[in-house]
């Protein structure tokens, strides 16, 4: 009882610290983000003492709870939800009612956790694929894969481009009512990561006969090759996302080794071999103007360690892609996120596909935070995150 007690107060006075951590200033209801930033931190922070006690692993916990918000197929008088299997993953597909005289649209949806936690069944992702295929008339289909640390890079990137590939055929896509010339694939995060390299993959793979009109990525992570860019320098102690926090959990993509994840907080991590590919990230040229600020450009110490040579992969780190592969690439839409550690990793994206002479669109989100579109249904209410979906389904109802 005592030592409830004890813990209680503990947890409390950790949260009352952390809910005085000042907030951007131009941020929209101050309060609220402050109080989902302040109970990240508070639960990270007793994870971290659990999972020093030898108790339970930290990802394991946050797993847990976020499974308290996962919800089931459930159909309305207009869409049909059903979960289902695509060549081994689980998917969960939204089928618009009413009749069609034409075939419509597709969006393929891969949602964020840094690989480590989410899901199609989470309330925000469920509530915006059944938004987009109602307000679009569009057949969408949300796809699961298995997480990290139990299954590494490139089981959950395989798992995604299986079920890809499965719907991609023209068997599949005709029963479903799909027209093969429209179909945009989208995700959030780190599933920005896996939509942008199956974007990748499938623009130059002969074997995928039927190509993307769009790729959408929304606040993506899409390197881990420098992990000092401005954005991880200006907003290191969050909100929502600290930096620590972040190369913690997305270190698990690749190894539970807690050296990697050292090396990748110290900003070491990339192996001596990857030298030629730090132009391809270099903020000092590809960054817009206005966002370098004062920082001064120092390029990442490269480390002796060959263990990783998964960390030069473009599969990995989808910016590390030539620019012969980034050619093929479909009309894309990024948004970004100002308070954010990855904001630089779409605007760098963003400036290697329009000096390819791409068709980017590019929404920037000035009192955004990162994780934005889970912040959409109760508890968890940020007018913000209402206007990132607004934002991303005009996008799509425009270009698709
Ligand atoms: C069904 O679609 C109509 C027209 O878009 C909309 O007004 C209605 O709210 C939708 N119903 C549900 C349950 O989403
Ligand atoms: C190389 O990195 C691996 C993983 O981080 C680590 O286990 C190993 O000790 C390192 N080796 C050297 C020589 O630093
Ligand atoms: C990065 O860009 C700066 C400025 O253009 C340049 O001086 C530096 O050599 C570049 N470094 C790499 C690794 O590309
Ligand atoms: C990158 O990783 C993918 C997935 O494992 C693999 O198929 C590919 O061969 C790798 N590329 C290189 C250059 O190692």
């Amino acid at each position: 009882m005592a030592c409830k007690a004890l813990c209680f107060g503990l947890i409390c006075i950790i949260f009352a610290y952390y809910i005085y951590a000042p907030m951007p200033e131009n941020i929209e209801e101050p309060w609220k983000v402050g109080l989902i930033d302040a109970a990240i931190k508070t639960t990270s922070f007793v994870c971290m003492l659990t999972e020093y006690m030898g108790l339970i692993r930290k990802d394991q916990v946050f797993a847990t709870l976020v499974k308290v918000d996962y919800t089931s197929p459930v159909s309305d008088s207009n869409i049909t939800v059903t979960d289902t299997i695509f060549s081994g993953s689980p998917v969960r597909l939204y089928l618009p009612k009413r009749k069609s005289d034409s075939r419509r649209p597709a969006v393929i949806y891969i949602h964020g956790g840094a690989f480590v936690l989410g899901s199609f069944k989470l309330k925000c992702y469920d509530y915006l694929n059944r938004w987009t295929a109602n307000t679009l008339d569009a057949v969408v289909v949300a796809v699961d894969y298995r997480l990290s640390p139990e299954y590494q890079f490139p089981v959950p990137l395989e798992d995604v481009i299986s079920a890809v590939k499965f719907f991609l055929q023209d068997e599949i896509l005709a029963a479903y009512g799909v027209d093969p010339t429209r179909i945009c694939i989208s995700g959030d995060s780190s599933g920005g990561t896996l939509a942008a390299t199956i974007t990748h993959l499938v623009q130059n793979d002969a074997e995928f006969k039927n190509k993307f009109k769009a790729q959408a990525l929304l606040y993506p992570v899409l390197q881990i090759v420098d992990l000092l860019l401005p954005s991880y320098q200006e907003h290191q102690h969050g909100p929502i996302l600290p930096r620590k926090m972040g190369i913690e959990m997305g270190s698990l993509y690749i190894s539970k080794d807690k050296a990697l994840t050292q090396a990748m907080i110290l900003n070491n991590h990339m192996p001596l071999e990857s030298r030629h590919l730090l132009t391809l990230v270099n903020w000092s040229t590809l960054l817009p103007e206005n966002y370098k600020k004062n920082h001064l450009y120092t390029e990442p110490v490269l480390s002796s360690n060959s263990s990783y040579p998964q960390l030069l992969n473009s599969s990995l780190s989808p910016l590390l892609a030539s620019d012969s592969q980034l050619q093929n690439v479909p009309l894309t839409y990024v948004l970004t996120c100002e308070h954010d550690i990855l904001r630089d990793d779409g605007l760098i994206y963003i400036t290697r596909l329009r000096n390819l002479g791409l068709k980017v669109s590019h929404d920037h989100i000035e009192d955004g935070v990162h994780g934005a579109l889970s912040f959409t249904r109760f508890p968890f209410y940020l007018r913000m995150g209402m206007k990132v979906k607004e934002k991303y389904i005009r996008w799509l109802k425009e270009n698709l």
